[in-house]
């Protein structure tokens, strides 16, 4: 193998049909709010099966503005995985509200129904006013029994699926859930960094069924303005033209460029064929590593794990880390639970609060997954991996 040999974690696959897209908008006259956008969140909203699709700078963005959309605010408390990148967390901090963490189940890497159901009940209606379960992986939540539990506690049901388009799960009539379909959660967030399934350079989405849910979304992603249902709350009222807007509430500038719908939509044009790779690469590691010392996540027929990430558990991580950087295989740790973030200390949160969540943190890694890694190149990961483990 050659000296610049280097596997990473994760890795975008840019095909010269993305580039031609993407400087055939450059060309055009529109580099932001042209049609690209539109027709990305078009293609989007089939894809997962959605009526409503809003494009957004990133993923943070999506999770945020779904936030405020359902009202979020000071005050306000939501709940989330602490096996979850910052964003799904802060994102509640940026509407004003208290994060709660309800810890994993030690199987699928995934927020524990259980946990959330025993947290909910021990607190009165109302105490929380929305859920963020995280696709963690790939893996799709039950949104099936989140739904319920949603209903019965009155909360908004927002589903961070920023590692999962193209994934489902499977409900009890049998019918195939997309991940942003908006049949059980209220708001879908998706993220389209490079390392994600669809590259866009930075941007994200928010899938909905709700149409208010989707008009509230399109204004608070740039500044609050709005040309719809305005008040004429202005002196000279009637000599106002069509140049005439109100900014009728505090938004963002959280747009996406046409730039990077044009490569958005582009990829995604290729998603499918990336699902079907990454599921090959997940079950080529399941089976190199039967019968070897380390634990693997849960599969389950009725949870397609869109596989953005593959994750084992090892008794010796930093070990394995170090050993696979060593022989150039760039493994990634996913993640370092949000609640022992140094940041989140000031809200009471320590080591101990989530067991499940920290010992998992203690032994994961993630091997390289996406599409374009050879077969030669994951079976060098594959006889690392196991050299490394066989040893100890
Ligand atoms: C689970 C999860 N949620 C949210 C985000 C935020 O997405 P973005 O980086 O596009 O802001 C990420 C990105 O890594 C993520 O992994």
């Amino acid at each position: 193998m050659s000296n610049s040999f280097h596997i990473p974690y994760g890795k975008q696959e840019i095909t010269q049909e993305d580039i031609d897209v993407v400087v055939e908008t450059l060309k055009a006259d529109f580099l932001t709010q042209g049609p690209k956008i539109l027709e990305f969140e078009k293609n989007f909203a089939k894809y997962v099966g959605a009526e409503y699709a809003v494009a957004l700078s990133n993923g943070t963005a999506a999770l945020h503005l779904a936030l405020l959309a359902f009202g979020v605010g000071p005050g306000d408390r939501i709940i989330t995985s602490p096996i979850t990148f910052a964003a799904s967390a802060n994102a509640g901090l940026y509407c004003g509200a208290e994060v709660y963490f309800a810890d994993i189940d030690p199987s699928t890497y995934t927020i524990s129904i259980k946990a959330i159901e025993e947290l909910l009940n021990a607190h009165p209606k109302g105490h929380f006013k929305a859920i963020v379960p995280v696709d963690f992986t790939g893996y799709p939540v039950n949104v099936e029994e989140i739904r319920a539990l949603a209903d019965k506690h009155e909360l908004f049901f927002l589903e961070d699926a920023c590692h999962a388009p193209g994934g489902y799960f499977v409900d009890s009539n049998n019918k195939k859930e997309l991940c942003g379909s908006g049949n059980y959660a209220d708001a879908i967030a998706f993220s389209f960094h490079p390392v994600k399934h669809i590259a866009a350079g930075e941007g994200g989405m928010v899938t909905t069924n709700d149409e208010a849910l989707y008009k509230e979304l399109l204004k608070l992603r740039s500044h609050g303005i709005t040309k719809e249902n305005m008040k004429f709350d202005i002196p000279d009222a009637a000599e106002q033209g069509s140049w005439y807007y109100e900014m009728q509430e505090l938004g963002y500038n959280y747009r996406i460029t046409d730039i990077q719908a044009a490569l958005a939509n582009s990829q995604l044009s290729k998603a499918d064929k990336g699902i079907v790779r990454r599921q090959e690469i997940a079950s080529i590691y399941r089976k190199a590593f039967e019968g070897v010392n380390l634990k693997m996540q849960a599969v389950n027929d009725n949870h397609f794990n869109a596989h953005h990430l593959f994750v084992v558990e090892v008794e010796d991580r930093k070990g394995l880390y170090d050993y696979l950087r060593s022989h150039n295989i760039f493994s990634q740790i996913h993640y370092i639970p949000v609640h022992l973030l140094p940041y989140y200390k000031q809200f009471g949160w320590k080591p101990g609060d989530f067991p499940n969540a920290e010992k998992y943190y203690k032994h994961c890694i993630s091997l390289p997954m996406y599409p374009s890694l050879t077969d030669e190149e994951q079976t060098f990961v594959i006889n690392k991996v196991i050299d490394f483990v066989k040893r100890k």
